[in-house]
C-alpha cells in the first residue's frame, strides 16, 4: 500500500516540480545521486573508479512529451560519453539509458535511432550501452529495439525484471553468447496478471532466472543490495564454473557502500549505478518505496551529514 503511494507520488509532475525548486531537496538527493549535471557526475565518478569500482552512468530526466525533449537526451548521451572517453573514465563507465527518454512512447523508431546514435558514439569512446526496464507495457518494444542495436552492437546490455512472470522465458532467450544482461527485481507497480507480487515469489523469480543466465552462455550483471540473492549468486557462479571475469555485480550508488567494497575486495567485477540531472525526484522517490528507511539516509544529506 505504501509503496503504491510512494511509486504513485514519484510520477508526479507537480511534485517534481516542488522538489526540485527546494534548495535542501537537490542536497538531500546527494545521499543517491552523483550531482545535477555531468560535471558534478564527473567528479563523483573519478574516486569511485580510483577505489577499483565500474559504473553505469545515467542521465535522469523527467517524462519525454517531446521529439525536442528526445533530442536533447541523445545529445546529452553523446556529450557524456566523449566526456567519460577524455577523463579516461572509459571503458571503466558505461552508460545507462532508458529508451522512453529517447521518445519510445512518441515514436519507437526514433527512440531506435536516438539509440544506435548513442550506442556509436560509447564504442568510439571504448565502451557500452544497457537499455534500462522500465513498465511491462515497454518490454516488448524495448526488446526488440535491443535486438536490433545487438547487430551493430553486440555489447548492448538488456535489463531483466524478476518480478514479470514472463522473465524466466525472456532469460532463456537472452543467455546466449557475448550476451549482457542485468537482473533486476523489478521498480515499478506492476498489476497481478503480469507480475509477481509478494517479497517471497519475486525472490523465488530471481533465483530461477539467475539458475537460467549462470548457466548459460552470456554475462550476467546481478543487479541486487539483498544479502541473501548475493550470497545464492555466488554461489551459482562457483557452481557453474564462472571465473571473477564471466559475471559482474551491480548496486546503486550511495546504498550498501560497505558491500561494494567487500564485493570488490574478493575480486568480484563491482559496477555502481550512477545517475546524474536535476530531475532526480522520481529516482529518489522510487528508493523511498524500495526501502522507507532510506528517507534517514536522505534526511541526513540534508542536513550534510
Ligand atoms: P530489496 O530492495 O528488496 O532489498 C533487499 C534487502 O537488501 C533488504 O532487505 C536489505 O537487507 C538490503 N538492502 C536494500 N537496500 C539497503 C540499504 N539502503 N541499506 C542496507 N541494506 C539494504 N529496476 C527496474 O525496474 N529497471 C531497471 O532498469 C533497473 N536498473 C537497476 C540497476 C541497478 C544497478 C540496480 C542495483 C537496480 C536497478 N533497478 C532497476 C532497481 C531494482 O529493480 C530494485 O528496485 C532495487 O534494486 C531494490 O531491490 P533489491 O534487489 O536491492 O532488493
Amino acid at each position: 500500500m505504501l509503496r503504491s503511494l510512494l511509486l504513485a507520488a514519484a510520477g508526479s509532475d507537480r511534485l517534481a516540480r516542488l522538489a526540485g525548486s527546494a534548495p535542501v531537496g537537490a542536497k538531500a538527493a546527494r545521499a543517491f545521486v552523483a550531482g545535477r549535471d555531468a560535471d558534478e557526475a564527473l567528479r563523483t565518478a573519478r574516486p569511485l573508479v580510483d577505489d577499483g569500482l565500474t559504473l553505469t552512468v545515467e542521465h535522469l530526466s523527467a517524462e519525454t512529451r517531446s521529439v525536442e525533449q528526445a533530442v536533447a537526451i541523445r545529445d546529452e548521451y553523446r556529450s557524456l560519453l566523449a566526456r567519460l572517453k577524455d577523463a579516461g573514465l572509459t571503458p571503466a563507465a558505461e552508460v545507462s539509458v532508458k529508451l522512453s527518454a529517447l521518445g519510445q512512447r512518441l515514436d519507437e523508431g526514433l527512440a531506435r535511432e536516438h539509440a544506435q546514435a548513442i550506442c556509436a558514439a560509447a564504442a568510439e569512446a571504448g565502451t557500452t550501452v544497457t537499455l534500462d526496464a522500465e513498465d511491462h507495457t515497454l518490454t516488448d518494444s524495448t526488446l526488440e529495439i535491443l535486438a536490433e542495436l545487438r547487430k551493430d552492437h553486440p555489447g548492448t546490455g538488456a535489463v531483466l525484471q524478476a518480478y514479470l512472470r514472463r522473465t524466466e522465458g525472456d532469460c532463456r532467450e537472452l543467455a546466449t553468447a557475448g550476451s549482457r544482461v542485468r537482473l533486476c527485481k523489478g521498480a515499478y507497480a506492476e498489476p497481478e496478471s503480469v507480475a509477481f507480487q509478494s517479497a517471497l515469489d519475486i525472490d523465488k523469480s530471481f533465483v530461477r532466472c539467475l539458475n537460467v543466465l549462470m548457466s548459460g552462455e552470456g554475462y550476467p550483471m546481478v543487479a541486487t543490495h539483498d544479502p541473501r540473492l548475493i550470497a545464492i549468486a555466488e554461489d551459482r557462479a562457483r557452481w557453474f564454473d564462472r571465473t571473477a571475469e564471466q559475471y559482474e555485480f551491480q548496486l546503486l550508488h550511495g546504498v550498501r557502500t560497505e558491500e561494494q567494497a567487500r564485493l570488490a575486495a574478493g575480486g568480484n567485477i563491482v559496477r555502481v549505478y550512477l545517475p546524474y540531472g536535476a530531475d532526480w525526484y522520481g529516482y529518489l522517490m522510487r528508493r523511498i518505496a524500495e526501502r522507507p528507511r532510506n528517507v534517514a539516509v536522505i534526511g541526513r544529506a540534508a542536513v550534510g551529514r
